[in-house]
This record gives C-alpha cells, structure tokens and sequence, in this order.
C-alpha cells in the first residue's frame, strides 16, 4: 500500500529522510482493527520524528502520522485517537509511561490502511467531512486539554497564545473563543495575526509585544522562542499552560519571578479518549470546526511537510487518498 514514511532520520535536514512509497499492509494483533484512511492531519511530531525525536533508528522504516479518519472493518466512520497504551493500563491514557502516539512504535495513519487497538476508535459524526475530523486527535486534543483540564481556563479570562497559524495555535484561538475566553494571540507576520483575528482572536500582537495588561494564563507551544515573553505577560497568580517547545527547551527558568508572582507551571500532553469524545461533541454541538490551510494527496505530502517546516501552516494541513 502507498504510505509516507521515515527512510532515515537526519536532525538538521528533515526532509532528506522522507519517503514516499509503498511499505506492507498492516499486521493484525489481538484486540486491533484496520482502518481504511480517508483523510489524516500533518503534525509538527512527524516533522520531529524525521529529526529522530521520539522514533529511534531501529524502528526505520516507520510511516508517519497520528491522525486519521477513515472507515473500520466494519463500514463504519470512525476517528483514530492516537495514544496507544499498554494492554495493563487502567486510567488517564496520558500518564501511562509506557504510552506511545501511532507512528513512534506502531506504524502511522499517512497509508491507505492503519492498525490501532479497537479501543481507539470513536464514531465519526456526519457532520465533520473526513478532513475536518481528521484534524481532531492531535492538535486539537492538545489544545482542549490545555484550556479545559490542565488550564481550566473559565470563561472571560484572557490568555495569550504564543503563535497564531500553528496546528495547536489555531485550535487553541477557535476552542478559546467559543467557551467565551478572551483570546489573545502573538503571530510573527502581519498575515499570521490577520488569521488569528480572522479564527476568533480578539488581539493579535507582535511576537515579544508588550501588552496592553497582564493575563491570566498563557498558552505555550513554541518553547525557548517565547518563554521569557510568556513569563513576563502573565498577572501575579497566572499560569503558563506548556505542550511544546518547538524552538528549544532550555530557556533561562526566570525562577525568581515564578515564585516571587506564584506563576503555576502546568505541562499538558495529547488527551484522553474521553476528552476527544467531548471535543467531536463541541465541534458539532457549537460548529466548532478546525481551520484547515491546505488538503494535499497524499502523493504530494512533501509539499505540506515542507510548508510545515518553512512555518507556513495557516492551520491544519491534512492528506487525503484520490
Ligand atoms: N505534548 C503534546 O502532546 C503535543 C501535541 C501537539 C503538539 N505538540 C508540540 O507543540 C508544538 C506545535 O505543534 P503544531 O503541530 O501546532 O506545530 P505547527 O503547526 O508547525 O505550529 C508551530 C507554531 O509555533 C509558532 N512559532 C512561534 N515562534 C516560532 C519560531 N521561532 N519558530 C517556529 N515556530 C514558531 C508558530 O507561530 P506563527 O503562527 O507565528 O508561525 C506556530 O503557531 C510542536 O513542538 C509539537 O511537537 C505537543
């Protein structure tokens, strides 16, 4: 079958590692289903494994992709969540340490068909189309439990999101803006902070801006870039919400003002298989959907793995099969 994987990995120069052609249908396992892909969202995490973070040499060749939506063994349209536990596990799949996302140790959704624990799937409503669904188990998880669980960000509070046109960025502008959170958004070009605006922001800013007042969480994905920024905009008793760190993961900790301010340092990764049942919910219940900036074949996933790593995402990009 036709699939995207990892070749090699190479940290400075991602793209040399990707390959596009065909791998071995996927193998069955107790307790598995295969899934017939119809559409599945690039991640910042495959640009990641082709640098070798979180997919090791010995796993090569591995096909790319954590989300999917598509249609089970059964006829059946369905959204894959991508957290694959151990078998033992019992509880908030995110803590699990042996917990892997599909593609690190078992191969990802860009194919035509993907294995995943039955478990995993939910229900696709008919009212996301396969693209727009297959936006949901990644980024968009990631940004609910963000705002919702780790952040309980209530509504009427203002945060600041760090980065306007990302996968988590954007998700976290929409899904801020419909539980009534005042939503402020840095973006890095004029075009960037236009979308925002355009998703829902209610100010968009210059990255490092000064802000007209202090708010009372922040929402990090981009890491070094803009951590000193993300510290110094939040109001004594803040929080920093942190999924990511995109640019580095070693800024100075600015330790001084976290506990002089009592800032709360909160980290937050994926979400559960009940958190992606209650976002599908939302999206349909409120129109909620992802924005998208491109839908590519999946023969011409280059192109989105490069937009990607050049920072030009305007939203979600996702692969489909003509
Ligand atoms: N912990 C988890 O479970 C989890 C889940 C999802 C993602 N993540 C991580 O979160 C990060 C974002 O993921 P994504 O899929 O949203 O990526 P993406 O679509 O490539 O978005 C990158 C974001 O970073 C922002 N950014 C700001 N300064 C930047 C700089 N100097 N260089 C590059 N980007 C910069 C961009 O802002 P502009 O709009 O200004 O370009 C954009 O919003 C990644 O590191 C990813 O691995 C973690």
């Amino acid at each position: 079958m036709l699939a995207v994987y990892a070749g090699v990995i190479d940290r400075d120069d991602p793209l040399s590692g990707l390959r596009i052609d065909d791998r071995p249908e996927p193998e069955a396992r107790d307790g598995w289903t295969t899934v017939t892909v119809k559409a599945a969202s690039l991640n910042h995490h495959d640009l990641w494994s082709l640098r070798g973070v979180g997919l090791v040499e010995d796993r090569l060749p591995m096909i790319l992709g954590c989300d999917a939506a598509g249609v089970d063994a059964e006829g059946n349209e369905v959204i894959v969540h991508s957290v694959i536990n151990d078998p033992s596990w019992r509880g908030d799949e995110t803590l699990d340490p042996r917990r892997s996302l599909l593609s690190e140790r078992y191969p990802g959704t860009f194919a035509e068909r993907v294995a995943v624990p039955r478990w995993n799937l939910l229900p696709k409503p008919p009212e996301l189309s396969f693209e727009q669904a297959s936006c949901l188990p990644t980024a968009w998880l990631t940004a609910y439990r963000m705002l919702f669980t780790r952040g309980a960000i209530p509504p009427g509070a203002t945060i600041l999101v760090q980065g306007a046109t990302g996968g988590v960025a954007t998700a976290l502008t929409v899904l801020g803006a419909a539980a009534g959170i005042r939503v402020w958004v840095t973006g890095r070009s004029e075009e960037k902070r236009a979308q925002a605006l355009e998703l829902g922001a209610d100010q968009a800013f210059e990255a490092g801006a000064r802000l007209p007042e202090r708010v009372d969480a922040v929402m990090d994905t981009t890491g070094q870039a803009t951590w000193a920024h993300s510290v110094r905009s939040l109001k004594p008793g803040g929080k920093i919400v942190i999924s990511g760190a995109t640019t580095g993961d070693a800024p100075p900790a600015d330790l001084t003002r976290i506990f002089f301010l009592q800032l709360s340092v909160i980290g937050s990764t994926m979400g559960t298989r009940d958190e992606l049942g209650r976002l599908i919910r939302l999206c349909v219940d409120k129109g909620v959907r992802p924005a998208i900036s491109a839908t590519l074949p999946l023969t011409e996933a280059r192109e989105g793995f490069a937009a990607m790593l050049r920072g030009d995402t305007g939203g979600k990009i996702v692969f489909t099969h003509s």
